[in-house]
This record gives structure tokens, sequence and C-alpha cells, in this order.
């Protein structure tokens, strides 16, 4: 639905040339919670900014739905934008206006008649939980009350994209959770192809399918997020997994505890998908005879499924079988004494 073909954006200033998004190439299917992750200056918002033309690029094209939005009239392009909201990490609210002002705003813009306007807020306001509030102004409001005024003013027209530039960049790791909830269920309950741009993980982990990672205005690795973070290939993606789980430290802990457990094997295993839901561990210890020790262990949930990293340590006369065992069933071992 959205197709970027060598996207460049080139500023001039001061004699200096930046190249803030370099030949990138992308491509997001319709209904998918797509995520664009990268370090301060990487080219996000460039980026993002370029898929409703609020920026227009260099060079190359922005398809979406078949439409080339570099190619259309200034009057096309109007009508192109009523299709692709925005959320954006300041909420960029009119202080001066209520929540239903707020949100009425887009529609008055676009010519709604006044009572549909009156039918559309309503449902709007209720959509994102602000039932209420209605007649409060911005600065009554919470950030993430505020960010649900900007969501609801987004989806007033009815777009096919949201676009999101650090939505939840300026709220706390609980409201965080509240609005990202909030994407998820408005993109499954409306088909609504979503693309946001964040510098944290957990938001990726947590609601995106796919993500590209941004670096100096290059793609340097996209793909599915749960083959993402099972394995994760640019040093800069791995800094990024680093920041949730598999953490160095916790191979360094087992090769302590290792050495601790002179006996038998200390082993990770490293669940995927379905895997991370299956019983292998009361599996091996009733089929084979071995003890198990759980050393440590974490299952993180993406929205493609679980995946999970498990240090075990193994006695007992069947240590191998059990490996084997484990292996037959797609649980990948790395034995690590
Ligand atoms: N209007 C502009 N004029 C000149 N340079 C710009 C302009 N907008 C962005 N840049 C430069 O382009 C590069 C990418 O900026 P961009 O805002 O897209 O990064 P970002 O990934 O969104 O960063 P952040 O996480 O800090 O928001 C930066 O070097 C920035 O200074
Ligand atoms: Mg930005």
């Amino acid at each position: 639905m959205i197709i970027l073909n060598k996207v460049q954006k080139v500023f001039k200033a001061d004699h200096t040339t930046i190249t803030a998004v370099n030949q990138v190439d992308l491509s997001i299917k319709k209904g998918e919670i797509f995520g664009i992750i990268g370090y301060s200056g990487a080219g996000k918002s460039t980026l993002i900014r370029m898929l409703n033309l609020l920026e227009r690029p260099t060079s190359g094209t922005v398809m979406i739905d078949g439409q080339d939005l570099t190619k259309i009239s200034q009057k096309e392009l109007r009508l192109a934008r009523q299709e692709i909201g925005m959320v954006f990490q300041h909420f960029n609210l009119l202080w001066s206006r209520t929540v239903f002002e707020n949100i009425a705003f887009s529609l008055e813009i676009a010519g709604v008649k006044k009572a549909k306007i009156q039918e559309r807020v309503t449902e709007l306001i209720e959509l994102v939980g602000l039932t209420g509030k209605e007649h409060a102004y911005p600065n009554q409001l919470s950030g993430g009350q505020k960010q649900r005024v900007g969501i609801a003013r987004a989806l007033a027209n009815n777009p096919r994209v949201l676009l999101c530039d650090e939505a939840t960049s300026a709220l706390d790791p609980q409201t965080t959770d509240e609005i990202l909830d909030l994407l998820v269920q408005i993109n499954k309950k409306y088909q609504l192809t979503l693309v946001l741009i964040t510098h944290e993980m957990h938001v990726i982990h947590k609601i995106c399918h796919r993500v590209a990672i941004m670096e100096s205005g290059n793609i340097v690795e996209q793909g599915e997020v749960l083959d993402i973070f099972s394995s994760p290939k640019h040093p800069v993606t791995k800094r990024f997994v680093k920041q949730l789980a598999r953490e160095d430290n916790s191979l360094k802990v087992a090769r302590h505890l290792a050495q601790e457990f002179p006996d038998g094997k200390v082993v990770l295993l490293k669940f995927l998908k379905e895997k991370a839901e299956q019983p292998f561990i009361t599996n091996v210890i009733r089929n084979f005879k071995v003890e198990i020790n759980i050393i440590q262990g974490k299952i993180l949930h993406t929205q493609e499924g679980g995946y999970g990293d498990l240090y075990i340590h193994l006695t007992g006369s069947e240590i191998n079988a059990a490996l084997n065992y484990l292996t037959q069933e797609g649980v990948e071992i790395e034995v690590i004494s």
C-alpha cells in the first residue's frame, strides 16, 4: 500500500548539504503496524514526513495505494492527505479549543456538515476513552489524554494510514503502554495501516509487526519484529535489541553459574514463536533420566508470538538424549559448559 522508491532528502543550509534520507526503498503492507527505529538524527522524522509530503523528497517516488504523491497537483495532494492521519510527539493541539473542537477542526476544514461532525466527534471521543472530557481544554489534560485527543483528531477523516512521529516519547511508561494498546485496538478495528517512528525498542517490540532500523539516513536492516529480535545482524540493531532483553550480562551470569555446577551441563535454550508456549521442560523431565535446575529465563511477547531464553543446568545419565529431543522439537541450544 505504501511503496517508497529510492527516496532521498537533501537539506542545503549555510553552504553545507545534509543527506537526511538516503535512497530509501520501503514497502509497507495494508493493515500492518510498521515501525522505524533509529537514534537521534538518523532521519526518521524526515522520512515519515515524506509519506504525506509534509517534506518533499529531493528525488524518488512515494506511492500510496498506487498514487505517486510526488507527481500530483496541490489540490489532489490535499485530498490524498485526508487519507493520511498524523500524530505528533508534542500533540500539536490548539490550546484555545476544547477537546471536542480540536477533534472537530479537521472535519470543519473538510467541509463536513455540523450534525455529522457532532456524531463523528462523539464516536471518536468514545473510541479513545475521553468521554466526559469533551469540554475540557488541552491544558486541563494529562499527557496521555492529550495524545488521545491527537489520535482522535488524526482519525477524524477516516484515514487509511496513520503516521505516528514519536507519539509516546513524551509519556511515562505506564501511559505509553496505554496509548500503544489504543493504537493496536484501532489498527485491528479499522485494518488501519500504522507507520510509527521511535527510538524505543519497547514500542517496536510491543506493537509492531515489522520494523526498519535507520542510521545516517539509510535503512540498515528490516524484517519481521520477531526475526530481528531473535537474530539482529547490523551493529545498530544489536544495540537496540540489547536495550530490552538478552543483555550480555545474562551470558556472563550463566558462565559464572556454570562454574558452580561442575557436574552435568549448563545450556541456553532459545524458544521462538509457538515454541515459547510449549511444556518442553516438563516433557524432558518425564521422559529422560535427567534433573533440571532453571538458572534464569525470560520470555517476551510480540504481536507475532513470543520468544525466550532459558538457561538451565542438567544432570543425570541421559543429558545428550534430552538435548537431542529438544533440538528435534526445534528449540535452539547453546552449550555454555
Ligand atoms: N529542515 C531542515 N533543514 C536542515 N537540516 C535538517 C532539517 N530537518 C532535518 N535536518 C537534518 O536532517 C537529519 C535528520 O533529521 P531528522 O529530524 O529526520 O532525524 P530524527 O531521526 O527524526 O531525529 P530525532 O530522533 O532527534 O527526532 C539531521 O542531521 C537534521 O539536522
Ligand atoms: Mg525526529
